[in-house]
This record gives structure tokens, sequence and C-alpha cells, in this order.
């Protein structure tokens, strides 16, 4: 497939959006988003501490978006099954964590999609074996943590690696992108073949927010 032929889905992420008026704000960009990405740290795996299944099931009344659920925990096995049942649509976990074959069965069997992220340091060979077990491949665009950090751009050379073996193998892989994506870096994450961006300040820090996604998509080549 020509690059230039594949449109991206948006993930605006909730992380940059203001808490105490969460729906207001999904409401704001749903018209210009396919997916909400929802980052769960634990304050282990990373420092940071943020939010978790009460948030989605929150959430979940009050948009009919893919929720996304990207886990930065130590122990995600803990929490499949309360994401699941507070309506997550995709958990993804990180492939550092160790064999991931086990918590990506259990989200198979919860009915949900699976991820497999990895960190920018974290090289392809390690989600490669794993490529026939999920439907979303993560890659980190900056060190999870915290948003509005700059983007990595070495990572672009892992994305082109996992889009040839997926297509190669003619997988229902989706690659998504996360960390830093803005307008003008959009464009040349969707070339490298990303299907999904993940932007949090780049869109909840714009004064508008759905024009600032919007903008992000059509900065696809
Ligand atoms: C970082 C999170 C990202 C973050 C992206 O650990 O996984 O999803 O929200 O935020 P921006 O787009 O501001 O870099
Ligand atoms: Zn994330």
């Amino acid at each position: 497939m020509e690059p230039a032929t594949r449109a991206a889905k948006v993930a605006p992420s909730i992380l940059a959006a203001d808490f105490a008026n969460l729906a207001a704000d999904v409401a704001r960009v749903a018209g210009e988003a396919e997916w909400l990405h929802v980052d769960c740290m634990d304050g282990h795996y990373v420092p940071n501490l943020t939010i978790g299944p009460p948030v989605v099931a929150a959430l979940r009344p009050h948009t009919d978006l893919f929720l996304d659920c990207h886990l930065m925990v130590d122990n995600p096995g803990r929490l499949l099954t309360a994401f699941a049942e507070a309506g997550a649509d995709g958990i993804t976990v990180h492939v550092e964590l160790g064999d991931p074959r086990p918590l990506l069965d259990e989200i198979a069997a919860l009915g949900v999609r699976r991820g497999l992220a990895l960190e920018p340091e974290t090289p392809y060979d390690a989600v490669e074996p794993y490529l026939e077990s999920i439907d979303l491949l993560l890659v980190m665009s900056v060190h999870t943590g915290f948003g509005g950090q700059p983007f990595i751009p070495e990572v672009l050379d892992k994305v082109r690696a996992a889009r040839k073996e997926i297509d190669a193998r003619a997988l229902a892989v989706e690659i998504e992108i996360d960390g830093g994506i803005k307008v003008d870096n959009a464009g040349r994450a969707v070339e490298a073949g990303v299907d999904i961006l993940v932007s949090g300040t780049g869109i909840f820090g714009a004064d508008d927010p759905a024009a600032a996604a919007r903008a992000i998509r059509n900065a696809s080549p």
C-alpha cells in the first residue's frame, strides 16, 4: 500500500485534557477523533500517577469513541478485568515487563483488542516475535511518564521495520505512535507507516482542539 493512500486515525490523549471537565473536553474533539487514548500510570513503572478503570467507566457513557487504554504499570495482569469491565476497547501492555503472551491471551479472552508497546530504547526485535498475537503495536516516541515531551524521530526506523513485516506477512496489526506528535511531524510518522496518531498536548493544548486534531490528520502525506 502507498503511504499516501493510508488515512491515519487520530487518538487524542486525555492525559492533556482537563480532568475536572473530561466529558466536555472529549466532546470538543469527538468530531475529529477516531479513538481516545487513555494513559494509565501507576507511580511504579513510571514516576507519574494518573488514571485507572473508574475514570474509564465514568467516561464510557459519554462517548462512543474507541477507548485505547495504555497501561504503564508494573503489574498489568491485576487490572485487565477491571479495564475491560469499565469499557476499554483496547488494552496495551509494555514488552519491557517480560513475555507478554499470557497478558495478551487474557486481553483477548476479555473480548478486548490486544496492544503491545515498546519504549524508545527497546529494539524492534523485542516485539517482532509477538506480531501474530497482537492487534496494535504502540511505538513510543517519547519516554513514558509525561505528556509534552519532544518527539524522538529515531523511533521511525522501528515503525518502518514493523510496517514492512506486517505488510509482508499480511497481518491485521495497526501501528500507533505516541509522544510529541504535532502537525509538523505527523506526516513523517504516517509516511513511515503509522496508522494511529496519539497526541495529547498537540490537541488539548491548542486553542481549538478539534482544529488541531483535524490538522494532525491532514498533515498526512
Ligand atoms: C506518555 C503517554 C502519552 C502522552 C502523550 O507516557 O503515553 O500518551 O499522553 O502526550 P503528548 O502528545 O503531549 O506527548
Ligand atoms: Zn500513551
